[in-house]
């Protein structure tokens, strides 16, 4: 099995369905930790129901982001993780990270990259006027949002949305592509470079 870290600052909606597809015997990994940075998260209490280990870094506690990626790196390495996810970690990454885990860090991003990078991605789609967006599973390079794209899907923004029903929309194509993208990372990433 791949041995998975998952990183979240939120929800943790991602992080479930990846739990869930392991349990469904969808994808043949188990999760060694979850590292979440806010101590408000519903991740951890996900990651309580699951049976999962939950590690608390919260940024504020460090100056400076390397000194917190050497903390998120330790922890990693402690629990054995070859391979980490991004499941809405809403920090920016540095070498320090990147380095560490290098190719074998994966990001799920809520519009079809390159296009709305940062925090704001379905805002930012939806301000703009497209008519279709998305969400995309890559492999994250020290550039935000940026790397390897290993799986996107697409969603329509209709007349009505506001970011919330959009952003509604996207996470069901996120729930489904983000299972896939580790096992297809997983099974070919060195085609991906
Ligand atoms: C997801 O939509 C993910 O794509 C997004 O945060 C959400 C987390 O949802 N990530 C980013 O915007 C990263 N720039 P979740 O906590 O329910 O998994």
């Amino acid at each position: 099995p791949l041995k998975l870290g998952i990183m979240a600052s939120g929800n943790g909606s991602n992080f479930d369905v990846v739990a869930q597809a392991i349990q469904d015997g969808q994808l043949n990994a188990q999760i060694q930790v979850l590292i979440y940075n806010n101590p408000s998260a519903k991740a951890a209490v996900r990651a309580a129901n699951r049976g999962v280990e939950a590690v608390l870094l919260n940024h504020r506690n460090y100056k400076i982001r390397e000194e917190l990626d050497e903390k998120i790196v330790q922890t990693l390495q402690h629990y054995d993780v070859e391979w980490v996810i991004l499941a809405g970690w809403m920090r920016l990454l540095t070498s320090v990270f990147i380095d560490a885990f290098p190719d074998k860090i994966i990001n799920i991003h809520p519009s079809l990259l390159p296009s709305f990078k940062g925090i704001h991605a379905v805002e930012q789609a939806l301000a703009s006027g497209v008519k279709i967006t998305g969400c995309t599973a890559h492999i994250a390079c020290l550039e935000m949002d940026s790397g390897p794209i290993l799986m996107q899907a697409a969603v329509p923004v209709l007349p009505d949305d506001t970011a919330e029903t959009l952003h509604a929309r996207i996470q069901i194509q996120e729930h489904r592509i983000l299972p896939l993208a580790i096992a297809l990372a997983a099974s070919s990433s060195k085609s991906f470079f």
